[in-house]
């Protein structure tokens, strides 16, 4: 296998707070070991319209607390073509890229997969969504950043629920993946969740209703996973219709949840990936996903990592059940 010497970074997919500590890691870390660091600007369009350029240090300047990325991102329609992974491949042996560090959620990394299956080419993936839902990471870069910032939302949302003693909605993203809401209405205080990981749709709002607001709260706020059929105007409209009682608002965060500056948590998870992505590149690893465990840094294969069964951990809806009554 021919020695790597330079190496391609791009952000893809939905962008997360963390990405910008990720890219300045994978960039310095690269240069502290001799790698050339080359800049593959809107994802995977990037690649196909040779929009590349050299990086140095400079580049990478004071972004660690900046949300976003500075590479742009970009859900591609052309990397998802036959035509457009080759004109990819062509770009890349002409800019002289040997290995690519993708840095994105699901999509991005099956594509990372997809092209380095078709071309024997070195991807390393980075865990880079704010849904959790990679598999063989316990976290993910931009994960911990919107659950703070859902409860701070959250935190306000209650001032207006308890003074006016209403029933909160309140939707949230997470794609297929309920981590985000669970763990979000855990760190806010709200009476329940619903979750596409727990029972029908039916029995966690009949459940919740019993359970909840009947008993001893005239004020409660539903985190409800996003759904394109069940999200949190599918069920204030059931609650409208079936408890006329009520007083009833929904709250849906979108994108909101997806901006500001990264935690700590999450600069640091970028930054130790980013330097295990460079670790990984100098022991031969190819096509796998740096992730974190029991906070030790893993490797992950890239079949593995975009696995969509990633484990939930049930006792979560049991410590939101028993603290919510
Ligand atoms: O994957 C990240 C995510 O924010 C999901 O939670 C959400 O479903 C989706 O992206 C929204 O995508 P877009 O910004 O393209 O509307």
């Amino acid at each position: 296998m021919a020695k790597i010497k330079t190496i391609g970074i791009l952000t893809s997919g939905g962008d997360a707070p963390g990405m910008n500590a990720a890219i300045r890691a994978v960039t310095r870390a690269g240069i502290y070991n001799g790698f050339n660091i080359k800049a593959v600007y809107r994802g995977y369009d990037g690649l196909v319209t040779d929009d590349i350029k050299p990086f140095t240090t400079e580049n990478v300047s004071g972004i660690i607390g900046q949300g976003g990325t500075i590479l742009k991102t970009a859900r591609s329609k052309a990397f998802a073509t036959v035509e457009g992974r080759k004109t990819a491949y062509d770009n890349l042996v002409a800019e002289g890229i040997d290995a690519l560090v993708v840095i994105g959620g699901n999509g991005s990394l099956t594509g990372a997969m997809k092209f380095a299956q078709e071309y024997d080419f070195c991807c390393i993936g980075l865990p880079g969504t704010i849904d959790n839902d990679l598999y063989g990471t316990d976290s993910t870069i931009g994960y911990d950043t919107t659950m703070n910032t859902i409860m701070e939302c959250v935190d306000r949302i209650r001032d207006t629920a308890q003074s006016h003693e209403r029933i909160f909605f309140v939707e949230v993203m997470g794609r297929d993946a309920g981590f985000l809401a669970q763990n979000s209405a855990i760190a806010s205080g709200a009476e329940a969740a619903i979750i596409p990981e727990d029972s029908t749709d039916v029995d966690q709002l009949a459940r919740f209703m019993e359970r909840g607001i009947r008993k001893s709260k005239r004020s409660c706020i539903v985190i409800v996973s996003e759904s394109p059929k069940c999200g949190a105007m599918y069920y204030a409209d059931r609650v409208r219709k079936e408890f006329p009682d009520y007083d009833v608002r929904v709250s849906i965060l979108g994108h909101l949840q997806r901006g500001g500056r990264p935690s700590a948590r999450d600069r640091i998870l970028a930054s130790c990936t980013g330097v295990g992505a460079i670790e990984a590149i100098m022991q031969g690893q190819r096509n796998i996903m740096v992730g974190v465990r029991n906070n030790e840094v893993v490797y992950v294969p890239l079949s593995e990592a975009i696995r969509s069964d990633k484990p939930f951990d049930r006792k979560l809806i049991k410590v939101l059940d028993e603290l919510s009554i």
